[in-house]
């Protein structure tokens, strides 16, 4: 179906564009930009009125848990999760089973995508065979499968000998690495120091830590080329958290102390966080409980995201705001999207600073643990469209 969005106010930082603006799109791309467009025969209207309308947003850090962990998400309960959020492209971490370390696995979770997902997947391959930090994996053709980046996400590749193989194997395929640091602050130093000496293009997943930012901030100023993003929960809750209340709030890297969260704040701010990433990681029930040590990592984001990040960071200009959750993650990544541009996907987030209630029994996602449950956020995703679908409306979204 061809949509007019209208009256809108046009938030592109891709085009430098922030005005009220109507947009059409047609065929499934951004057909025309302009003020006061006319209707067309058999197009439909969404009067977006006192909303935002963005390029669709990515949210380039989720575990999707396909293939392998139907009890945890599946494509079609984590996309539909991803739309609610706003999303219109998720990439998905390979600590599935199997792990995403060979062309074939990529290639089969991309055809199941195309047939139960609601929005768009790339996947991100695995660094070493298994994840098992010891046989780099083939990157061109994992990259000639889809990868558009590679991890080894919920474990670090502890021998820094074959993270450095890696990376020189990795050289001419432009995905980057993204690490998952932990222990943080000496991993990060190290894979600064890994990125700077083999020139692999180089992102830093989940920054927690003040330290961590300083490091980073140092390494670029030595020229090295580095990218990172933030959490909604490490942008918001400390280790007091934990400390309350154990297994539910455990996550990796653990939450931090209140100079960390304000150091993070910081970083968004200043232009040193590059991204916007929910980290989703939905878990059972059963897992999410009892002893702290033995229980799951991670909460259920994509849901929450957004209105995190505005309660967050409620002084964000939305031109920064859009940029940390579309643009920037598109170009990390290689991605056609990210931009508004006539020509482009047609990809269209919609929101409005409208207060909501986290109800994780609402969650379209299986992960219903989130530390987030019960708070009230200024931030709501009124709709979502998809390569020009309209996937998702909030139900008081009036046309
Ligand atoms: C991740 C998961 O559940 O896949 N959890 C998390 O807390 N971020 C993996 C991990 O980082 O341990």
């Amino acid at each position: 179906m061809d949509i007019l969005i209208t009256g809108g106010r046009l938030v592109d930082p891709a085009a430098s564009l922030d005005a009220l603006r109507d947009l059409r799109l047609r065929a499934g791309r951004v057909a025309e930009i302009g003020e006061h467009l006319t209707p067309a025969t058999g197009e439909a209207i969404v009067d977006a009125r006192g909303a935002v309308v963005a390029p669709g947003f990515i949210d380039m850090h989720v575990h999707l848990r396909a293939p392998g962990f139907p009890e945890k998400e599946t494509i079609a309960t984590g996309t539909e999760a991803a739309v609610r959020g706003g999303f219109t492209t998720i990439a998905c971490m390979p600590n599935t089973k199997p792990a995403l370390d060979d062309p074939r696995v990529l290639l089969t979770l991309v055809s199941d995508a195309q047939r139960w997902a609601r929005c768009r997947i790339v996947p991100i391959g695995a660094i070493t065979r298994g994840r098992a930090g010891a046989q780099p994996c083939d990157y061109a053709a994992l990259s000639a499968a889809g990868a558009v980046a590679f991890s080894d996400d919920g474990d670090t590749v502890a021998d820094e000998g074959v993270l450095r193989e890696a990376a020189h194997l990795a050289a001419a395929v432009s995905a980057p690495f993204i690490a998952h640091c932990e222990p943080e602050d000496a991993i990060v130093a190290r894979d600064l120091r890994v990125a700077s000496e083999t020139k692999k293009a180089w992102h830093i997943a989940h920054v927690s830590t003040a330290l961590s930012l300083d490091l980073l901030r140092a390494a670029r100023e030595r020229g090295t080329h580095v990218t990172c993003e933030v959490t909604p929960h490490h942008l918001t809750f400390t280790k007091a958290l934990f400390d309350a209340r154990g297994a539910e709030a455990k996550v990796h890297p653990p939450l931090r102390e209140p100079a960390d969260v304000e150091a993070l704040r910081r970083g968004v701010r200043d232009g040193t966080v590059d991204a916007l990433a929910s980290d989703h990681a939905p878990h059972t029930p059963a897992e999410k409980t009892g002893d702290p040590a033995v229980a799951a990592p991670g909460f259920s984001g994509l849901e929450v995201a957004v209105g995190a990040y505005a309660a967050a960071l409620p002084d964000l200009p939305a031109m920064r705001f859009v940029e940390l959750l579309t643009t920037n993650p598109a170009r990390i990544l290689g991605l056609e999207a990210g931009s508004l541009a006539v020509g482009a996907r047609a990809d269209v987030t919609i929101f409005g600073d409208r207060q909501w209630t986290v109800d994780p029994a609402a969650f379209a996602s299986k992960g219903k643990c989130t530390p987030f449950a019960g708070r009230v956020l200024p931030r709501k995703v009124l709709a979502t469209i998809v390569g020009g679908a309209l996937v998702y409306r909030a139900q008081d979204f009036t046309p």
